[in-house]
């Protein structure tokens, strides 16, 4: 499947945010915990929760969908192997914990590295075992198992991984005794998460600096959550309403979970209006450039620099974009080089921040220098954010673009291109 589309449109209007992507996706994991039905309201219907579902019914739920609430129930796990074909998004290695505590063994594909990195997952497997989990790896998958059930430790993250923060709390509130976990991720879908399973009945404390306390209980009940809006929706439409001129209200988008964006998009000469309804975006004045990191939450989050570097193309002077989170993750800057941008990459640490990546020799900063016209062009998504991203530079370019694979994009935003089509744009589906 492919986007044709017609830039050169500013883009004005009111677009209504999705559930998060990153929320609703664990939160159908979370439901496995319980015997008793989960309710989701607010749920997305996009790629990567149509594959959770599958992963889910394989399992032994049964899940219906009514309009935008999923009713997902799963009284009894009738199978612990999630099948290979799960290996399409990272979820697979999140049912562990669930599968450990309700049915004592599990056996989940080996996700290996995909467009933006590596991606390892040795803090998630590491604090299971801390936990009594037996993990083996066998051909394709990792095979775990606990005797008499998981129990609390004391896991310190080298990184705050957001997968493994949440793999560990889902691991933790049915294991026996008391889980401390240091340097835990503290993004907004973590937290989120934490309040559906605290409905649940589990007892989890939020500490200062990074610590999150988890006492194991014996049982959880069902629940009815909201997911909350997608904020990296909100931020590709933030960018989109400042990359073209134009003028979007947002709704739903909450301040509070996108204040470094915020900042940063003033700070370029885009500008917000935040009202009751959610956050109206615009341009103030002519962009001109800055120097930016991405960093865990509440840092500039690192799915948000592929649309924001489709701005700096449009802002004045040079720009710099230190990229701490994911070692290979500049790979669509060479697309938009191709239609114009003047973008060079670098695998010095171009920022203050502490890195991972200093001592290697991954290409994880970027020079952005501007402004640049861009022409249309013909673009292959490489994930989901790149394809954001080859929107945005498609709908400011001068002429036709093509953009290949959106099959990725539709894993994350939901009938992107029906939602576009009614703030203006030019955009078709063949
Ligand atoms: N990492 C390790 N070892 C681990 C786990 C992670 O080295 O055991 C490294 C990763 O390789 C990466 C960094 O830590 O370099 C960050 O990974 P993290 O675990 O925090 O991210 P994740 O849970 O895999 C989620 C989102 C990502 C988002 C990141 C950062 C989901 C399904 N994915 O990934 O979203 O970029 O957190 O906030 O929640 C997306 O939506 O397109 C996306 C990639």
């Amino acid at each position: 499947m492919q986007f044709i589309i017609n830039g050169g449109r500013k883009l004005q209007g009111e677009i209504q945010l999705a559930g998060a992507k990153n929320a609703a996706t664990k939160m159908m994991v979370a439901s496995l915990l319980t015997e008793e039905p989960c309710v989701l309201e607010n749920f997305p219907l996009i790629g990567d929760t149509q594959i959770t579902a599958e992963l889910c019914q394989a399992l032994g739920s049964k899940v219906s969908l009514r309009g935008s609430v999923l009713e997902i129930h799963t009284p009894e796990i009738i199978n612990h192997k999630v099948a290979s074909l799960s290996r399409r998004n990272r979820i697979p290695i999140l049912t562990l914990g669930p599968l450990l505590s309700r049915v004592g063994k599990a056996e989940v594909p080996i996700l290996g590295g995909d467009k933006i990195g590596p991606r390892p997952v040795d803090l998630h497997l590491n604090a299971l075992i801390k936990m009594g989990a037996k993990i083996e790896v066998s051909g394709e998958s990792y095979i775990a198992s606990v005797k008499d059930g998981l129990r609390g430790a004391l896991i310190e993250m080298e990184f705050p991984s957001v997968g493994a923060t949440e793999n560990i709390i889902l691991a933790a509130v049915l294991a026996r005794g008391k889980t401390v976990i240091h340097n835990a991720a503290t993004e907004p879908e973590v937290i989120e998460l934490i309040k559906m399973l605290q409905k649940m009945g589990a007892i989890i404390e939020l500490g200062a600096n990074r610590l999150i306390e988890i006492e194991g209980v014996k049982k959880l009940r069902g629940v009815v959550h909201r997911i909350l809006p997608d904020r990296n929706e909100a931020v590709s439409f933030g960018c989109l309403a400042v990359a073209t001129n134009g003028s979007i209200l947002v709704k739903e988008a909450r301040q509070q979970d996108l204040i470094t964006f915020l900042n940063a998009l003033r700070k370029i000469g885009g500008e917000y209006e935040v009202t009751k309804e959610g956050i109206r975006f615009y341009r103030e004045r002519s962009l001109t450039g800055l120097k930016i990191e991405t960093d865990t939450h509440p840092g500039f989050m690192t799915d948000w620099q592929q649309p924001f570097v489709v701005l700096l193309t449009q802002s004045q002077g040079e720009s710099v974009l230190h990229e701490t989170i994911y070692e290979d993750r500049f790979g669509y800057t060479q697309d938009l080089n191709l239609v114009g941008a003047k973008i060079k990459l670098s695998s010095k640490c171009l920022g203050d921040l502490k890195c991972r990546f200093k001592v290697e020799t991954y290409i994880h900063s970027a020079i952005v220098s501007g402004p640049t016209p861009l022409a249309g062009g013909n673009f292959q998504v490489k994930d989901l954010r790149s394809g954001i991203a080859h929107i945005i530079a498609a709908l400011i370019a001068n002429g036709q673009s093509t953009i290949q694979g959106v099959e990725e994009i539709d894993r994350g935003y939901e009938r992107i291109d029906e939602r576009l089509r009614e703030l203006g744009a030019d955009i078709r589906r063949i």
